[in-house]
Formats: C-alpha cells, sequence, structure tokens
C-alpha cells in the first residue's frame, strides 16, 4: 500500500496546534455556542431555565457539565423543525434520518453550516490519504441521508473529481470502478463487502483495481474487519464517524498514518463521554456514551447530545486533537443474552478468525420458551463450502463465540450468497422474539 502520510503544509493550522490554544479556542466558541443556542432557540431557552441554568454560567470547559442533555425523543417531539435557532428562510438545507421507529429527526444546515461540513469532510478525505485531483467514487447514499451529499461537497471542497453513484446497483458499482479508476472509494463497509463480490464475480482482481483508499462508516466495523478489507482490496480502510444531529459524516476521522482510532475535529464538536445510566461524566480513556456539543453550528446547535455510541476518548497522536476508539456499537444495539451483553462487533471478531467463513453475517434473536436464543447466521467461504467444511466453520465459530464473548449460539453456515446482502447501513440484529405484551 501506498505511504500517504501528508506532507508538511499540508494541514490546517489547528490540526497541529497545542492543547492550550485547543481548549481556548473551545472555551470562547462554546460559549458563543450556547448563547446562541439559548437566545435563537426556544427549546434551548426552555431546557436551560428549567435546569437553572444560563449561558453566563460557562467560564471554562468544566462548566458545560451543568447543562442539559439533548437526546434524539427531543428532535421527535420537536419535529420537523421546532429545534432550528436559524429563521427558516436562512436555511439552505435539510436531511432526516429514518431510525426504526416513529418519525425521523429532522436536521437544517445554514450556507454556513454546510460551508464547515464541506471544510471538515474535505479534511477527513485528507487525513484519509485524499488529495487535490483524487478521484473519488460516492457509494453512500444520496437523499435524505447525510451520507453522499456529506461526502460530496466534502470531496469537492478538496479539490477532488466526485463520481457521485450512491448505492445500489452493485453490477454498475463495479463497472464505473473499473471504467473511470478511482482513487477512493467512500462506502459503508458492510457494502464494500458487496462490491467485493460483485467484482471477484465479475473476474476483476481486487487488489488491481486503481483504489488506494476506502472511507468506510455510518455504521460500526472493526479492526479485523479493516485488515480483512485492506488484504482483499490492497488499499488503505479508514474510519470516518458522524450522525446527522450533530452534523452528518466528518464529525471524526481516522488518519491513515496511525489508523489508530479517529481524531475527533474538536475545533466545531467537544466530545465528553458520560456514564450512560447516571448521566456522569467520565475521564478520558473510560468507555461510556459519547455526548456531542456543537461550536459553531447555526442551524441546529447541539448541546451536550447523547449520541448512543459507546467508545472512550484518547489523546491525540497523528494531530493534537483527542481520538475516539473504534465504536463498540450502539447501546439501542446492545444484546443482552441471558445476562451477558453482546455486540454485533464482538460477534464480526469472531467470524474473521474463521478462515472458512466469509464476512457477512446477521444475528437472529429468538426465544426458546423463556430463554432468548441466538442464531449466527454466516456464509461459508467459496473454497470452503462442502458439508464437511462448513461443519468444521460452524463448530470453530461456536468455540470462538462460547470462549470470547462468554455466550453459546446457534450457528448457521450457510452456503456463499445466501445471507442478506448490504446497500448501505448493514442490518446486523434482526429480533424475532415475542413481544413482551
Ligand atoms: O451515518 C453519517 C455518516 C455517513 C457517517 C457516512 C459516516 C459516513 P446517521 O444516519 O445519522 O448519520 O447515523 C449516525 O451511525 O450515531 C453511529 O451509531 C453510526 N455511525 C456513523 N459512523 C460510524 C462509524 C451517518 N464510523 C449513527 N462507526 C451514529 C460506527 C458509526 N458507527
Amino acid at each position: 500500500m501506498k505511504d500517504l502520510s501528508p506532507r508538511p503544509g499540508d494541514l490546517d493550522p489547528i490540526e497541529i496546534a497545542s492543547r492550550d490554544e485547543i481548549t481556548a479556542l473551545q472555551t470562547a466558541r462554546l460559549a458563543k455556542s450556547l448563547r446562541h443556542a439559548y437566545d435563537n432557540a426556544p427549546f434551548f431557552k426552555a431546557r436551560f431555565d428549567q435546569a437553572g441554568v444560563h449561558p453566563d454560567d460557562f467560564r471554562s470547559l468544566a462548566d458545560l457539565a451543568k447543562f442539559p442533555f439533548t437526546t434524539k425523543s427531543d428532535l421527535r417531539d420537536n419535529y420537523p423543525f421546532g429545534m432550528f435557532a436559524a429563521p427558516r428562510d436562512k436555511i439552505v438545507r435539510i436531511h432526516a434520518s429514518s431510525g426504526t421507529t416513529g418519525k425521523p429527526t429532522v436536521v437544517g444546515y445554514t450556507q454556513a453550516d454546510i460551508d464547515t461540513w464541506a471544510d471538515l469532510v474535505a479534511r477527513s478525505i485528507r487525513a484519509s490519504g485524499g488529495r487535490p485531483g483524487d478521484i473519488i467514487h460516492v457509494a453512500y447514499g444520496y437523499g435524505l441521508f447525510t451520507g453522499g451529499l456529506g461526502a460530496h461537497y466534502g470531496a469537492e471542497r478538496l479539490g477532488c473529481t466526485v463520481v457521485p453513484v450512491s448505492g445500489g446497483m452493485t453490477e454498475r458499482q463495479v463497472t464505473l470502478i473499473a471504467d473511470f479508476k478511482p482513487d477512493i472509494i467512500m462506502v459503508t463497509p458492510s457494502y464494500m463487502l458487496s462490491i467485493l463480490d460483485e467484482l471477484r464475480r465479475q473476474g476483476i482482481d481486487p487488489r488491481e483495481t486503481s483504489l488506494k483508499v476506502g472511507i468506510f462508516g455510518a455504521e460500526p466495523w472493526t479492526n479485523a474487519m479493516r485488515e480483512e478489507i485492506e488484504a482483499a482490496l490492497d488499499m488503505h480502510a479508514v474510519d470516518i464517524y458522524g450522525l446527522s444531529e450533530v452534523m452528518g459524516p466528518g464529525v471524526a476521522n481516522e488518519c491513515v498514518e496511525t489508523k489508530d482510532g479517529l481524531t475527533i475535529w474538536e475545533d466545531h464538536f467537544y466530545p465528553e463521554i458520560i456514564n450512560p445510566e447516571t448521566g456522569e461524566v467520565l475521564p478520558d480513556g473510560e468507555i461510556g456514551e459519547l455526548v456531542f456539543t456543537t461550536l459553531t453550528k447555526e442551524g441546529l446547535p447541539m448541546v451536550r447530545y447523547r449520541t448512543r455510541d459507546l467508545t472512550r476518548l484518547l489523546p491525540g497522536t497523528a494531530r493534537s486533537m483527542r481520538r475516539m476508539d473504534k465504536i463498540t456499537g450502539r447501546s439501542d444495539d446492545m444484546i443482552i443474552l441471558r445476562g451477558v451483553n453482546v455486540f454485533p462487533t464482538q460477534i464480526e471478531e469472531q467470524i474473521l478468525k474463521c478462515a472458512g467463513l466469509a464476512p457477512h453475517f446477521q444475528i437472529e434473536l429468538t426465544r426458546d420458551g423463556r430463554m432468548d436464543a441466538m442464531t449466527v447466521h454466516v456464509e461459508a467461504a467459496e473454497n470452503a463450502a462442502a458439508d464437511e467444511a462448513r461443519l468444521a466453520s460452524s463448530r470453530e465459530l461456536a468455540h470462538h463465540i462460547k470462549s470470547v464473548v462468554g455466550i453459546s449460539a446457534r450457528i448457521n453456515v450457510a452456503e456463499p450468497g445466501q445471507v442478506a446482502r448490504s446497500e448501505g447501513k448493514a442490518k446486523r440484529v434482526v429480533d424475532n422474539r415475542p413481544r413482551d405484551l
């Protein structure tokens, strides 16, 4: 793989600023942002008043803990535009995320917000090893989802040539990769696996494509999956994180030279980790729920937004800003099986240890009498599809899951191609348990 480390002069000054400079900038921007939310969004004014805090109470970063949290249900309760802090006619873009239940959450951007977003995605692509002039194949969905348009504006901002393919039509994805010879692909990691299968089906050696970097996000994925994808495609695989409520893709991104977790663009987003049960702020290094406060957003400022994503904060390495570990999972996706907490990423890691298995999987939950049961549906690798090989892989996976994760799971090793393929965010858990009355 090519060395894509940044050259001197490539980085924004703030990416190499001292910690003191970053703290000073955050403090000044937070004071302004809390004031903006209070003065312009009746929702935040009511919330702060109710909690007995005022923007003037914020003097240093530690004071942020006095302010109330914001949650997804606040956005739902104020559907569609009730939390905006800019006049409707200053909102130039709307996005929405569907979620699994109820109304979608709607977010809005002013022109300045769109500009900041484009700058931060450009910075993220550059951290991933992208350069002006690169061809970027964007296979994140375009539309209300922030992935496609977020990636698109950032790639243009960096000075790249964008191929706005969006998700789906996998055969065509492969044709365009073969014909346009992109340097970079931006796509969910699970959809990358579908594209990888299709490359092979069309007789193209995946290690011989023009792709140098994949910028993967929008769903949890593991370092084991990184190794799998990097080996299969002979390209760098880096992680991009974001969420609509805070901005979209580009809130944090891995640096290609270290691949050691995601640098949070702390000049625009202030991260905290909290204990999800008590709301107490945890020190850096401890695992908990990630919370963000936006520092510069106009249309929809967010104060202590609870992401439900679980990770920990780490000191900066390739940049002076702090990193977050790869996301283990969302608290909503945590499976509790006979008292043991399990995340789909833990199952992914075990599958990738088994040479006879392909990396596609889905977890099904059922109920046997009063006990919950988990079945892992996975497929045999092409060269290990015979009955005996599948039986051996199934035993191997059951053993790894039992000894590392600590639960007994049923394993169904299907023939190649039998597990549902992803064209965007993968659906990892299918819950077929009867609903409690
Ligand atoms: O998924 C934004 C995005 C698009 C990020 C493209 C990266 C690339 P939402 O649809 O609002 O926005 O979903 C946000 O997706 O809270 C996480 O649970 C999950 N997520 C996003 N990126 C990652 C990642 C976009 N790199 C939710 N690793 C977030 C793990 C991720 N989970």
